[in-house]
């Protein structure tokens, strides 16, 4: 790893931990051993080091002697803060102790530094070779509680990023409780910071926004038991002067598909504390002798070249050390959903009609949407009930998928495990799987209850049913639907010691049911999605290569949606289809040509009644398909860069794609609305060699890298609202 890796330097006590671009830096302070978080930015080449947690500087002065603990324990830098004993900012973790005490203080104990990355059993998490990482264990102690803490950092040789999450292990002889483990934390010294986060709702998912850090805490959280639509756990913190391509930024994001907060403290000393992990609220967790609890993990990555760059280091982490499996590095088929062609309103017959029309134009797959069971005619029954509708499904399953098979396609299907409608067979068998309080009636969304998918029961009956639709038939994809959050918690097989654990092991059974499901369908395709988007998340991607990346598949929107996807996420895993105008969300009329650009920047495929659609527009699509696979490689695997977004000025929005050997790119640019009295809009190209010259497929020039990025390319041919084009160049 030559200058990538982790060194302990013994003299100053130092952890460095070097990535190809970045250093962090831990310090050992003073005998009695408090980790201070000493530096986190680009890298340093340096071996020797001054006093940069200045603990040298009154009052900051670490004291044995007591008289002046707590002016240090408030301002140090500290790596991994604990609550209750003199650090009044945003802590890492709280306990409480059998006699009802908070205070918790850890110092340095031992460490180990080796190759490779470990696990973290049953939660998802990044991966990486022994050649790939190395990892430090930091082993930290709270003497008087017996309370053992492990904090975990990997560096990658081949990304910027810096992984980490915590153990705490209970060495007393007592129970503990556990009323927080975050698993990262890390202090900034104030440069003018500003945060980036994302926000949003149903149908409108990560839109950017930015603000100026103030005093006191400000961030994001969700305790709807999923990651949600309205806050996503992510922070990015950058300068005042950061855009895209120019200035720091950090971004810190959770792998994890549950309640989060994510948060930034100005404190009086101007320090801002960053804290990413489990939200404390809904969260206890009870830790007996012996027992281990693992935090699920933070990814951190920090640019100096800007936002784009962050958002394609996280890019370049999920892509190579996160997902899994077989459509991991290859194309995926195109498929056509039957949601928006038909609702809950369809039988054999329409399925196979839109299939034979669908597979004579190209599409790859028909995946059927909800109502194929039970009694499902509309969403207020049948969940849980996972037997196939004969009357709207003759010959079952095995018929309706040999027909299209038959015609050369692949078949695909929709469940929504985790739910139980309150009119279904299971739920009248089995009221005490779902998740409620006793005696108070809880809150019905979309008219069904959350499966307390903590109890092993639950979770086997639910994943044999899985199971058994899966080998009925021969299904090549797994729509995974969830579409309520968590309320009521209650769980009938908790103690009432032991109801706080309920979030946390209600996420580790998804994860758990569908470990289990990848292990015993390898070739299946697996695409996460709740509502849309709400947990659109690196923990469900561990699982899933691809989510649904939102409920509203308006082109425009799309733009907007997919920019706020984008920060964190690739391509390559935000489902995206063409669907039918006016749009189902928002009435607006596109042109059929932009709707395929937009959702070829995200999986590709269809989501409309292509028996109903124009022929002008059906006959668009064999278009359409060639080109998804003509470009999907590129789009899958090449460097995102943002280059305008409708966000900041809502008339234009332009991204493109350059293959990582530079040999190729591909512009898209969408005209929102169109300009009357202006020149033709010139766009700089980001992302090219200089001095290579590229050939303009569309209109046979050719410049160098340089001209393009430099002097730029105008966007003509455009007439009116919604128009879009690609442009691609290749490398001569
Ligand atoms: C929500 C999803 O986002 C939609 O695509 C669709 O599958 C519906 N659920 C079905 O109930």
């Amino acid at each position: 790893m030559d200058d990538i890796g982790i060194t302990y330097y013994e003299d100053s006590r130092v952890f460095k931990l070097d990535t190809p671009n970045t250093s962090y830096m831990i310090q050992i302070v003073d005998e009695e051993g408090f980790l201070g978080h000493m530096y986190y930015g680009a890298k340093l080449p340096d071996t020797t080091f001054g006093d940069w947690l200045r603990t040298k500087e009154y009052p900051f002065i670490p004291s044995k002697n007591n008289r002046e603990r707590l002016a240090f324990l408030d301002a140090l830098p500290m790596e991994y803060p604990t609550h209750g004993v003199g650090d009044f900012r945003l802590s890492a973790l709280e306990i409480k102790t059998q006699g009802g005490h908070h205070a918790c203080s850890i110092t340095y104990f031992d460490h180990k530094i080796y190759k490779g990355k470990p696990n973290l059993t049953g939660l998802p998490a990044t991966f990486g070779s022994d050649e790939e990482c190395e990892t430090l264990e930091l082993t930290c102690k709270d003497s008087v509680l017996n309370l053992t803490v492990i904090l975990n950092y990997t560096v990658f040789e081949d990304v910027d990023v810096i992984t980490r999450s915590a153990k705490v292990v209970n060495e007393a002889n007592q129970p503990i409780k556990l009323l927080k483990v975050l698993s990262a934390s890390f202090d900034l010294e104030d440069d003018n910071y500003e945060l980036i986060t994302l926000h949003g709702a149903w149908a409108r998912e990560r839109m950017v926004e930015r603000r100026k850090i103030a005093h006191g805490i400000q961030g994001v959280s969700s305790s709807r038991g999923e990651t949600s639509q309205q806050e996503h756990p992510f922070l990015s913190i950058v300068n005042k002067t950061t855009t895209e391509d120019y200035g720091e930024a950090y971004g810190i994001n959770f792998v994890y598909s549950g309640n989060f907060i994510a948060q930034a403290e100005k404190c009086s000393s101007d320090l801002i504390r960053i804290a990413i992990g489990i939200n404390p609220v809904n969260f206890e967790w009870n830790l007996d002798p012996g027992e281990i609890f693992t935090s699920p993990e933070a990814v951190m990555v920090y640019s100096n070249q800007g936002i784009g760059q962050m958002s394609r280091t996280f890019h370049d982490l999920y892509r190579n050390h996160l997902i899994r499996g077989k459509y991991k590095d290859s194309e995926r088929p195109i498929l056509i959903n039957n949601w928006e062609a038909t609702y809950f309103d369809f039988n054999t017959d329409k399925l196979l009609d839109i299939a034979r029309n669908a597979a004579r134009l190209g599409i790859e797959m028909l995946v059927m949407d909800d109502g194929w069971f039970g009694k499902r005619n509309d969403d207020n029954t049948s969940l849980g009930d996972w037997y196939v509708n004969e009357e709207k499904l003759p010959g079952g399953l095995n018929y309706l998928v040999e027909e299209i098979n038959k015609l050369g396609m692949k078949f695909g299907i929709w469940m929504e495990p985790e739910m139980v409608s309150k009119d279904s067979d299971l739920y009248r068998e089995h009221p005490d799987w779902a998740i409620q309080v006793p005696n108070r009636t809880a809150a019905l969304g979309r008219n069904q209850y959350v499966l307390d998918l903590s109890r092993k029961e639950v979770r086997d009956y639910i994943y044999e049913r899985i199971r058994s639709i899966l080998h009925s038939a021969n299904i090549a994809y797994l729509k995974w639907d969830m579409n309520r959050p968590l309320t009521d918690l209650g769980s009938y097989a908790l103690d009432e010691h032991s109801q706080g654990e309920l979030s946390h092991r209600y996420v580790l059974g998804v994860y758990e049911l569908q470990e289990r499901l990848i292990s015993e369908f390898p070739d299946l395709l697996l695409e996460n999605c709740s509502s849309g988007g709400a947990r659109f998340d690196p923990g469900m991607l561990y699982y899933s290569p691809q989510i649904w990346c939102s409920d509203d598949t308006d082109a425009i929107e799309r733009l907007k949606i997919q920019r706020g996807t984008s920060m964190i996420y690739p391509l390559s895993t935000m489902g995206a289809h063409v669907s039918d105008c006016p749009n189902h969300a928002l009435g607006r009329n596109t042109p059929f040509e932009t709707r395929g650009y937009v959702a070829l920047s995200g999986t590709f495929g269809y989501e409309l009644d292509v028996t109903k659609i124009s022929e002008e527009d059906q006959n668009k699509i064999p278009e359409q398909v060639a080109m998804y696979h003509k470009y999907n490689q590129l789009i899958r695997s090449g460097d995102y860069y943002r280059i305008a977004s409708m966000m900041d000025d809502p008339t234009f929005d332009c991204t493109m794609v350059v293959a990582k050997d530079k040999s190729e790119a591909l512009v898209t640019y969408i005209q929102v609305m169109a300009r009357v009295a202006y020149r033709n809009r010139r766009i700089h190209l980001k992302g090219l060699e200089e001095n290579s010259y590229y050939l303009w497929e569309e209109t046979g020039e050719v410049y160098s890298g340089a001209v393009y990025m430099n002097v730029g390319i105008t966007m003509d041919g455009l007439w009116g609202d919604y128009q879009g084009k690609l442009i691609h160049l290749i490398r001569q």
